[in-house]
């Protein structure tokens, strides 16, 4: 019998539309990666992909419309820990495209983007695990489709997929978890700070994968590393506003020079 292809079990996992399928897949396709259970040949088309299976809730509104509560409340909270679960949720996709999407990487690259999504399943169990605590569950308040809309917007090019993923998305990030986990010090909730401090702690990691293939990919079609991602925030996100401080030691940590940081502010 022919092995699985990695490419169909990452079009698996992102077809997989309730939130315990689309962890139980990640983690089962992971492991039977880690284990050598799946090859790289595969006949699977690279197919666009509109809208990864997900769950009838939470419904998707725009951006703007995602109301933004006061952490005091309990409902606050709730609210806060729903918009994290939802971009795990998301970045468990957009791991699993950057596998199915991307065919003629070395090995290494598949074994990081697992990782990734074996990583974004876990950040997700452990949100869900809190916002559960707090009676509340996944699809309980509307969220937008932001991380998604990224995904589309990077499908031609693995380039411009790893400047805006991690680069831009994760590593933005790094730079408000801090933020948020201050504002929570302020409401006692120590078990959802844990949660973000292990987020953080693997979301360096995210970011680091993001510039080492950004970096090979670079390398690979002579360009500098720098000023190629300058070029592409600039002609993909000319209206990106850094109105948060950057998460100066961390982004260093995942990869990013100090001109680098200093271009950004
Ligand atoms: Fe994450
Ligand atoms: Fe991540």
């Amino acid at each position: 019998m022919m092995k699985k292809d990695l490419f169909s079990a990452a079009y698996d996992c992102l077809r997989a539309e309730s939130v315990d399928d689309k962890v139980n897949q990640t983690q089962i396709m992971a492991a039977a990666w880690q284990r050598g259970d799946l090859s790289l040949q595969t006949n699977m088309p690279v197919e666009a992909i509109h809208q990864p299976g997900r769950p009838v809730k939470p419904t998707l509104v725009s951006a703007g419309a995602v109301p933004k509560r006061k952490l005091g409340s309990v409902e606050g909270r709730a609210a806060l820990l729903h918009a994290i679960a939802h971009i795990e949720f998301n970045a468990i996709d957009l791991a699993w495209d950057a596998v199915y999407r991307f065919r003629e990487m070395p090995r290494e690259f598949y074994d990081d983007w697992v990782q990734v999504a074996f990583e974004e399943a876990y950040h997700f169990g452990l949100v869900h695990q809190r916002l559960q605590d707090t009676g509340y569950q996944y699809g309980d308040f509307d969220a937008h489709n932001g991380l998604w809309d990224m995904a589309t917007k990077t499908a031609h090019d693995i380039l411009v997929r790893m400047a805006l993923v991690p680069r831009f998305l994760e590593a933005r990030g790094l730079d408000v978890t801090p933020g948020i986990i201050r504002k929570l010090e302020n409401t006692g909730d120590q078990a959802s700070i844990d949660v973000l401090q292990i987020i953080l702690r693997d979301e360096i990691g995210h970011v680091a994968i993001g510039s080492r293939w950004f970096g090979y990919l670079c390398n690979q079609r002579g360009l500098v590393m720098e000023a190629s991602y300058r070029q592409i925030l600039d002609e993909y996100l000319p209206d990106r506003g850094f109105k948060i401080e950057l998460n100066e030691s961390a982004r260093l940590q995942a990869g990013f020079s100090k001109d680098e940081l200093q271009a950004l502010k």
